[in-house]
């Protein structure tokens, strides 16, 4: 079983996220990058779904999807949201709340680009979460674009781009023999500014399992 040395001395969770994400990675977890992420509405609603991983920026957690999606809607109305790591093989969780912001048009266009074409295709064709008439009709709207930018450089959807959450709470959860497991939660300290991208200073303390 994983001890939990490594987090004891650790200072930023942040840097532990890193840590643990890369022994995940190592440890051959399939979409070892995949994250679920809770959104809450203005009425106080819950939705959660999958979304990946894609990097920091500016001390938050990236992830890229449609702007007119009800998690983006959601977003829109609350910015507060929950993400959460789940590695099974290694009896690992990362439990992460805090604020939500939009990246930069020139961050989401640069991702952008890296995108294998189908999937620059299928940004322009898939209006998510909206109901489709058949998967034809899908198929045929991305033939249609498909012919659109052919031989050229497919740009990057207004409506499409990417979001960092900015972490306020985070858990690290290692489980253990006996479900005596090790749960060690990181807040921002309140008197450096919670919640912003540049508060470094960071308060843990170990929690019952
Ligand atoms: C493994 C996995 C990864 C996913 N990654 C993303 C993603 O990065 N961005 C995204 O918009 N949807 C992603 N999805 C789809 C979402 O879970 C969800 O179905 C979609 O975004 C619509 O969500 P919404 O209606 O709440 O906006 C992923 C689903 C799975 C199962």
């Amino acid at each position: 079983m994983n001890t939990f040395k490594a987090l004891k001395l650790m200072a930023d969770p942040l840097q532990g996220f890193a840590i643990w994400l890369k022994e995940a990675e190592a440890a051959g977890i399939e979409q070892s990058e995949a994250a679920s992420l809770a959104t809450v509405n203005n009425r106080g609603a819950p939705s959660m779904r999958t979304v990946l991983y894609k990097g920091m920026s500016k001390g938050g957690f990236c992830f890229y999807t449609n702007y007119n999606s009800p998690k983006s809607r959601d977003i829109e109305q609350n910015s507060s949201v929950a993400l959460l790591f789940f590695w099974q093989v290694q009896a690992r969780q990362i439990r992460i709340t805090g604020t939500v912001e939009k990246l930069s048009e020139s961050e989401s266009q640069a991702y952008f680009l890296t995108r294998d074409r189908g999937s620059q295709i299928g940004a322009w064709a898939s209006e998510q979460s909206e109901e489709l008439e058949s998967r034809d009709a899908l198929m045929q709207r991305v033939a249609e674009l498909t012919e659109m930018h052919a031989g050229k450089e497919v740009p990057c959807p207004p409506h499409w781009g990417g979001f960092r959450v900015l972490p306020s709470v985070m858990e690290f959860w290692q489980g253990r023999d006996d479900r005596l497991h090790d749960r060690f939660q990181f807040s921002l300290d309140d008197a450096k500014g919670k919640g912003t991208a540049d508060a470094k200073t960071w308060r843990h303390k170990r929690l019952a399992p």
